[in-house]
């Protein structure tokens, strides 16, 4: 059995932790990890991503 990882997105409001915990959730989904996401989530911004429902957007650069 494959060890548990843990990654924790932490921080003052706003600063992208739900962008960016949605988005390494999706990319490992289709790696075939599975996920668990734990979190308080008031504004149900993981709640919409998970139910496919709506998929928040994110910036590139360059
Ligand atoms: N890498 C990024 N570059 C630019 N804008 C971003 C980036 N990541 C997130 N954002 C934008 O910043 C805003 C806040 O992002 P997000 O909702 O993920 O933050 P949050 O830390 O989860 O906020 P909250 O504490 O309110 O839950 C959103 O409009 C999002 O689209
Ligand atoms: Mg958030």
């Amino acid at each position: 059995m494959a060890a548990l990882r843990q990654i924790a997105f932490y921080g003052k409001g706003g600063i992208g932790k739900s962008t960016t915990s949605q988005n390494t959730h999706a990319a490992l989904v289709e790696l075939g990890q599975k996920i668990l996401i734990v979190g308080c989530d008031p504004k149900a911004d993981s709640t919409r991503l998970m139910l496919f429902a709506k998929k928040k957007s994110t910036f590139v650069s360059g």
